[in-house]
């Protein structure tokens, strides 16, 4: 099947090469020249695993193209809108502005039976709104939103092998064309049976919404529950085990830590609970206020503990930051926990050096002002603490008693929850956790 990917994001990037992969002729489009260029080359202009493989195969086998000209999305039968829905300036909402324009300029391009398929996560309403655009073109082509669950580091696998298939369609036989469509671009996950669900465009865009809060819910109760075992003496690393192995709660997201960070569950949550108050029911999520505001506290714990740590004036120390990225396995540093204490801590006049294996370049261009060193050796050379932020498995790794050599002073924050607690301390180090004794 022809398809246009519009938006060569994180999310389109990989759905354009991920749908090559699977045998369709696909042209991704973006107005970003750099990026189109990179992409052109088989380079991803981002870090993910195992893109830059299906990438160079898909090209080679002719069936990918890129281009910034939304001409040329024309004859392809379904065309996936994946731009950015970014948190508005000086607003909780979401903003809109990139997906209204993919809309408007790829409706000069479509032909009757065509279908248009939104990705991006967006305020339930604006499929319907959508819709109407585009059947007002009188073009004969219609809309569906299929939103995406893919998770960055696992978004290849997350693409090709998605864990369950949502199609927001119209009544009736626009809805039937539509899912005829998308059952034949997804052919391979339907042959292997993945779990599917035909709605309609509201649900639909509601279930995105929903998934993404629920997960933000429930980091952000085990990171209360931190809090709690903190001034109690508990272990919440094992509370999480002896909750998780409740079926109905589940191990997996109760990682006490610094909190959640990235590109979506926090602007998704924000951009909820804004469409909620616009329709009446902002009671209804008020909760999702709490669960960011616990979140964001997090932050400003792994800072308030580095500060009691120290063993000097904060402006006097030196402080080793282990982590930037959002998450490992990625070098997304949208709102990331791990750049934002490093920034905190360089605000209160440390000397902060900075360490991530990917996410180095993403946080220089926002934060030059931190010092950066690709090297962990030199990161925890005369630190007089070190805070660890994100859980990469290259800092999981390091030697407690080797890094005990480097540093002035051996503390160290685990600001993941990720360090093997009693080997630290073994090895000299003042050891704290969060929530965890
Ligand atoms: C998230 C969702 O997991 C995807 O299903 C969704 O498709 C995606 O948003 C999206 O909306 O596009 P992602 O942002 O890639 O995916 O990251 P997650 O794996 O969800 O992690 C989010 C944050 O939560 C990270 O900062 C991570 O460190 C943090 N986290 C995760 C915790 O603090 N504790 C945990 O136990 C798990």
């Amino acid at each position: 099947m022809r398809i246009s990917v519009i938006g060569c994001g994180y999310l389109g990037a990989v759905h354009a090469s991920a749908m090559a992969e699977l045998g369709h002729d696909v042209i991704g489009i973006d107005i970003d020249i750099r990026k189109i260029e990179q992409l052109a080359l088989g380079k991803p202009p981002f870090y993910e695993p195992g893109l830059p493989e299906i990438l160079t195969s898909a090209m080679a086998s002719g069936r990918l193209r890129f281009s910034t000209d939304i001409a040329d999305a024309a004859g392809a039968q379904v065309h996936f809108i994946g731009v950015g829905t970014p948190q508005k300036a000086g607003s909780h909402a979401a903003d809109l502005s990139y997906v209204d324009a993919a809309v408007q300029s790829i409706l000069p391009h479509l032909a009757a039976g065509d279908l248009v398929v939104g990705k991006s996560t967006v305020p339930v309403g604006t499929a319907a709104r959508l819709a109407e655009v585009i059947e007002r073109s009188g073009t004969g082509a219609t809309l569906a939103w299929n939103p995406e669950f893919l998770r960055e580091g696992f978004a290849v696998k997350d693409t090709i092998s998605p864990d369950r298939l949502v199609y927001g369609v119209a009544a009736g036989a626009a809805g039937e064309h539509a899912t005829v469509l998308l059952n034949e671009v997804y052919a391979a996950a339907i042959a292997a049976a993945t779990p599917l669900i035909v709605t309609d465009f509201a649900t639909a865009e509601l279930v995105k919404v929903a998934a993404n809060a629920f997960l933000a819910t429930k980091i952000s109760f085990i990171n209360a529950m931190s809090e709690i075992a903190d001034v109690s003496g508990a272990d919440v690393t094992q509370l999480a085990d002896a909750i998780g192995f409740d079926n109905r709660i589940g191990r997996r997201f109760l990682n006490a830590g610094v909190g959640f960070g990235g590109g979506c569950l926090p602007k998704d949550i924000r951009a909820f609970t804004a469409r909620a108050e616009e329709l009446g029911r902002g009671d209804s999520v008020a909760f999702l206020k709490e669960v960011d505001t616990i979140n964001m506290r997090q932050r400003q714990r792994v800072v308030a503990m580095t500060l009691q740590a120290l063993d000097k004036p904060v402006y006097t120390a030196k402080v080793a930051v282990l982590g930037l990225s959002f998450k490992p396995h990625s070098d997304d540093v949208r709102d990331s926990p791990a750049l934002d204490v490093a920034v905190q801590l360089r605000g209160l006049g440390a000397d902060v050096m900075a360490t991530d294996p990917q996410g180095i370049e993403n946080s220089r261009l926002r934060h030059p002002q931190l010092t950066y060193s690709t090297s962990v050796e030199e990161t925890l050379r005369g630190a007089d603490a070190v805070v660890l932020v994100t859980e990469w498995a290259e800092f999981k790794q390091i030697d407690p008693v080797w890094a005990a050599t480097l540093v002035r002073v051996p503390i160290i924050i685990d600001g993941r929850n990720t360090l093997d607690a009693a080997a630290w301390r073994a090895a000299g180090w003042t050891y704290q956790g969060l929530g965890r004794p």
